[in-house]
């Protein structure tokens, strides 16, 4: 009795710390303290996009130390982990968006926010051109921001390679408005299959699902799916249910090409039982508005025309260049050779450039384009711009502590001397930075029917997991990850919602 006494007082103490803390934290977010006005002695460090790379840069700057101009179309931060549940209506949009406008308000230091579209950038007059493609005046105001500093965080757009029709007829899973167009377009699917009087070869096509590319965001939406229809729509719509299917089509011979052997078998018979058809070694070749015509190589090497028919097509082929970065780079010699993005050294620095840093997606540091790997680098940069700015303020000191050393009677020489050894040996701590090296964390994936998958660094070595356990630890990674408290609680809340009364199937 007396352990059980102590077992509920620990808890009781616990989650009492919790409750006080997240209502400190949400006290600091609704009542912020003045911030450090601008100050046009310091630099301009303007930053593009509002993405991985570019929040992480301004969540860990001390942004006292310039004067902070961030550029982007989007007014917000998105959590993409957990995109692929917003196109069913598991998690609402709104969950996993973080305003810039409160992500800046939170810093000490005033930051400037523009809602536009960098346009293009001139290296040699160190000026961004900007664009206002907003509604509200009916046409579009361009004007320039000069930089002192630019980090170039704009990430990368959806790859199609060319093919015809894909961008006329596809879904992409990129940004939210993808999201909310594949969870209206699934239900535009489901609703005109149910309608009187369908044929029943019109019925199997609205109803089958394509998705292209067999990559993490292809692999998570096709899970997402089928729990959809499994969970939801085979209670509210019986009659047609058991016409529902989902194809993956996957160019190279498996699925997850980054995940381990292991986990990639594991998935593709997740997949069999979940009746998700996987189609490898197909490459799609055209797209029109009801079909999608894919080349399948045999066993024996031969190829063979498929034709898939379909209500829904998504495609999830990874990432190619933003004009803004191509012509970036088509404007510095040094980036001739660079294919994939802006070609960076170890400290993230564009190569060939004068003070423009670049991260995430647009950048070739030689890393994957992840999460993971942007928010670190957006990280690295912060810590270099702190350093940079101490160092600027400690050499300045140690100019004015020598020439009051040589110039001005009666100081006590001793003393100062060891003030400025003191902010020598300080100097040197900090201009020793190391380059920038990535830690990989892992890789989760969610594949349906409350399993995922995950290859995890562990002690210096690779676990490699699958099922609902490894989906319990994917959850509750990705809450503890997700940008603000608000946003942890609202996520929190869709799941609650989702489990007691299903998904909202309602069309907006
Ligand atoms: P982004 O996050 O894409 O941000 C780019 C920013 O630049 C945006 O704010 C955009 O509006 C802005 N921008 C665009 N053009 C301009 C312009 N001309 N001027 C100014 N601003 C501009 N990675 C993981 O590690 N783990 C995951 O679980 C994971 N899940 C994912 C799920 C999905 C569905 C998707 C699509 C991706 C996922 N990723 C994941 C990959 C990850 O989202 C990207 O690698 C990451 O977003 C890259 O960060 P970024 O800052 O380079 O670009
Ligand atoms: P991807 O580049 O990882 O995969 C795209 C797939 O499409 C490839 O396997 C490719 O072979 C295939 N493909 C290309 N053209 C094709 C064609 N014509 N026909 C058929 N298949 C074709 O792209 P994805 O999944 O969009 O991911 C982009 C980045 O985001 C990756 O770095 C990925 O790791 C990351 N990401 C990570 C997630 C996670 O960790 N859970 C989730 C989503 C994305």
């Amino acid at each position: 009795r007396t352990a059980f006494r102590w077992i509920w007082r620990l808890t009781y103490i616990s989650a009492l710390g919790v409750f006080v803390y997240i209502g400190y934290e949400i006290y600091q977010d609704r009542n912020p303290e003045p911030q450090v006005p601008r100050d046009p002695s310091k630099k301009t460090l303007v930053i593009l996009g509002t993405g991985w790379g570019s929040v992480s840069l301004l969540k860990k700057l001390d942004t006292e130390n310039y004067n902070v101009v961030v550029i982007s179309p989007r007014n917000y931060f998105l959590f993409t982990p957990l995109l692929p549940s917003c196109t069913t209506g598991l998690i609402e949009h709104r969950s996993i968006m973080e305003p810039i406008r409160s992500i800046c308000r939170s810093k000490k230091g005033h930051v400037t926010f523009y809602e536009a579209e960098a346009s293009s950038v001139d290296v040699n007059r160190k000026i961004v051109k900007i664009r206002d493609n907003s509604d509200i005046r009916g046409d579009t105001i361009e004007t320039e921001v000069p930089y002192d500093m630019l980090v170039v965080g704009v990430g990368a757009e959806n790859a199609t390679f060319g093919i015809p029709g894909v961008r006329e007829n596809s879904c992409f899973l990129k940004e939210i408005g993808d999201a909310q167009q594949i969870r209206k377009k699934i239900m535009d699917c489901v609703e005109t299959a149910a309608f009187k009087d369908q044929p029943q070869a019109e019925i199997d096509r609205l109803l089958h699902m394509v998705v292209v590319g067999g990559g993490p965001t292809g692999v998570e939406f096709a899970g997402e799916l089928r729990d959809f229809f499994e969970d939801d729509i085979r209670k509210l719509i019986p009659d047609i249910a058991d016409r529902f299917r989902v194809t993956l089509i996957e160019a190279l011979p498996n699925v997850l090409p980054s995940f381990s052997k292991q986990l990639i078998e594991y998935t593709e018979s997740t997949f069999k039982e979940e009746e998700i058809s996987i189609h490898t070694k197909t490459m799609v070749k055209k797209v029109t508005d009801k079909t999608v015509e894919a080349e399948a190589s045999k066993p024996d090497g031969t190829k063979e025309r498929v034709v898939f028919p379909y209500g829904l097509l998504v495609w999830a082929t990874g990432n190619t260049l933003r004009p803004l970065v191509r012509d970036l780079m088509a404007s510095i010699p040094a980036q001739k050779d660079s294919r994939r993005g802006l070609a960076v050294n170890e400290y993230l620095v564009v190569q060939g450039a004068r003070d423009i840093w670049a991260v995430g997606d647009c950048a070739v540091a030689g890393y994957a384009p992840t999460a993971q790997v942007a928010s670190q680098e957006g990280t690295f940069l912060a810590r270099l711009f702190n350093n940079m700015a101490k160092t600027a303020e400690l050499e300045e000191r140690i100019q004015t502590l020598s020439s009051s050393l040589n110039l001005k009677p009666g100081v006590d020489s001793a003393s100062v001397s060891r003030e400025i050894e003191d902010a020598e040996r300080k100097l040197q701590r900090i201009k020793d930075i190391k380059p920038f090296h990535y830690s990989h964390q892992g890789s989760l994936a969610y594949i349906g029917s409350e399993k995922a998958v995950a290859d995890v660094s562990w002690f210096n070595g690779n676990v490699a997991s699958g099922g609902t356990m490894t989906y319990y630890f994917w959850r509750s990674a990705y809450l503890s990850m997700v940008f603000s408290t608000r946003n942890r609680l609202l996520v929190l809340n869709d799941w609650l919602k989702s489990k007691l009364f299903g998904r909202d199937i309602s069309r907006e």
